[in-house]
């Protein structure tokens, strides 16, 4: 269950979480955000558990379970995540880099950073770092990392928030962040967005909890952990969002400066206040701490793909795909630096983002939906849940026809949007 924190609770939490609320116009956005939570994603957490412990595979051959030719959808699958893995993981590298400036006490400006060759040394050593987490396996690696990782976030995360709230601009910040405008709601992109980020946020859709729910005691509580899974992760964002505002709006600066919210904004404000360079550490400490989590359970999914379907030993199937993501994520590297890659006019790791970040993961999602709930025995999800208590009443409704449909729609909204 920690490994599932660990995976949800990443830069989606901290920053991708504070720039959606901010170009959404604050509070407004918090009513769909969890409304989502709780009506799609939280429903196909306890699905992806299930299938996982009930059939104790690989995604591949989890799919493969429900009828052969579908196993290619969970190679599909694999590959998705290999590529959000490849530029997830130079992010992670920004976030490294920037807790080592911090650290050492320079100060970096994102542009300069960025168009040197320093974001390809970091995006090689948190590569390699997570190819040796996972390469550990799951007890000795996965899980000694986030039973370490996991608190020390939320512990940070805790003392950012308390320190934040102290900030003469924190009334503002938490007005901005709780105070709903309800005329936002008739825009129908901030419900497309709120459900894109509920699902990203939780890791849920890219068979993740499947191959951890493979790894699940038989005698746990499936709906009380999606459940516990859910509220860590809302409150990563919470207490992050908290933080952040108080700090933008003690120093009037941009609350919807979007993805550059935590490498512009943030530092911006650290320079400026006391106690800055330790609030500096620990915030990049805790953006590292997370992405790290997160990125090793997006290789995990791979490295047990490959070893389920090969026979191979799973540090040669960790070398191998760690090796691969290196080849794959080179050019959204070097795509912030003064070389530029860039393909169709916008930068390798924007595309990639605004391509299989966004599509993929409606599609990975729907794929899951639909092969588990309509080509594989009811049995299955009943016999690993139990009696359903009045709160999971909805769920076969949900999983079978509401979130197909509805992620059938945002997949061909965003099309439609490209
Ligand atoms: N949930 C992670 C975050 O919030 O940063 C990111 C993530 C992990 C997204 C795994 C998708 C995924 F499959």
């Amino acid at each position: 269950m920690l490994a599932a924190i660990g995976s949800a609770v990443g830069i989606g939490n901290i920053w991708r979480f504070s720039s959606v609320v901010g170009q959404n116009g604050g509070g407004a956005y918090l009513v769909p955000y969890l409304l989502a939570v709780l009506c799609f994603a939280v429903p196909l957490m306890v699905l992806e558990m299930s299938v996982g412990r009930h059939l104790r595979a690989d995604v591949v051959s989890s799919f493969g379970r429900a009828g052969r030719s579908f196993r290619a959808f969970g190679w599909l699958i694999s590959l998705i995540l290999l590529l959000i893995l490849s530029y997830y993981l130079v992010i992670t590298g920004w976030t490294l880099a920037y807790l080592a400036f911090s650290l050492l006490g320079i100060d970096v400006a994102f542009s300069d950073f960025t168009s040197s060759l320093q974001p390809v040394a970091y995006f090689l050593i948190s590569a390699l770092a997570t190819g040796v987490v996972v390469s550990s396996g799951v007890k000795r690696g996965i899980e000694r990392l986030v039973s370490v990782l996991v608190p020390f976030a939320f512990l940070i995360l805790l003392a950012l928030a308390l320190f934040c709230l102290s900030l003469p601009g924190a009334q503002t910040g938490m007005s901005f962040l709780f105070r709903p405008d309800y005329s936002m709601l008739l825009r129908p992109g901030l419900w497309s967005a709120a459900i894109g980020q509920a699902f990203f946020s939780l890791s849920v859709g890219m068979g993740i909890l499947i191959t951890y729910g493979a790894y699940l005691d038989d005698d746990a509580d499936i709906p009380k952990s999606a459940l516990i899974v859910t509220v860590s992760d809302l409150l990563a964002a919470i207490l992050a969002g908290i933080a952040i505002f108080s700090l933008v709006f003690t120093f009037g600066l941009p609350p919807t400066a979007g993805a550059e919210l935590a490498f512009i904004t943030l530092p911006k404000a650290f320079e400026l206040i006391s106690y800055g360079p330790i609030l500096g550490v620990a915030f990049f400490a805790l953006l590292f701490s997370a992405a790290l989590t997160s990125a090793v359970s997006m290789l995990e999914v791979n490295v047990a793909a490959v070893m389920g379907q090969t026979g191979m030993s799973r540090r040669k199937a960790s070398f191998l795909l760690t090796m691969a993501l290196i080849a794959i994520g080179l050019p959204s590297a070097l795509s912030y630096s003064s070389i530029g890659l860039s393909f169709f006019g916008s930068r390798i790791l924007d595309l990639l983002d605004g391509t299989v970040g966004t599509l993929g993961l409606p599609i990975a999602a729907f794929l899951v939906a639909m092969v588990f709930r309509w080509f594989m025995d009811e049995h299955l999800l009943y016999s690993q849940l139990g009696v359903l208590s009045s709160w999971m009443r909805p769920l076969p409704f949900l999983t079978k026809y509401a979130i197909p449909t509805v992620l059938m729609i945002i997949t061909i909204l965003s099309l439609m949007e490209h």
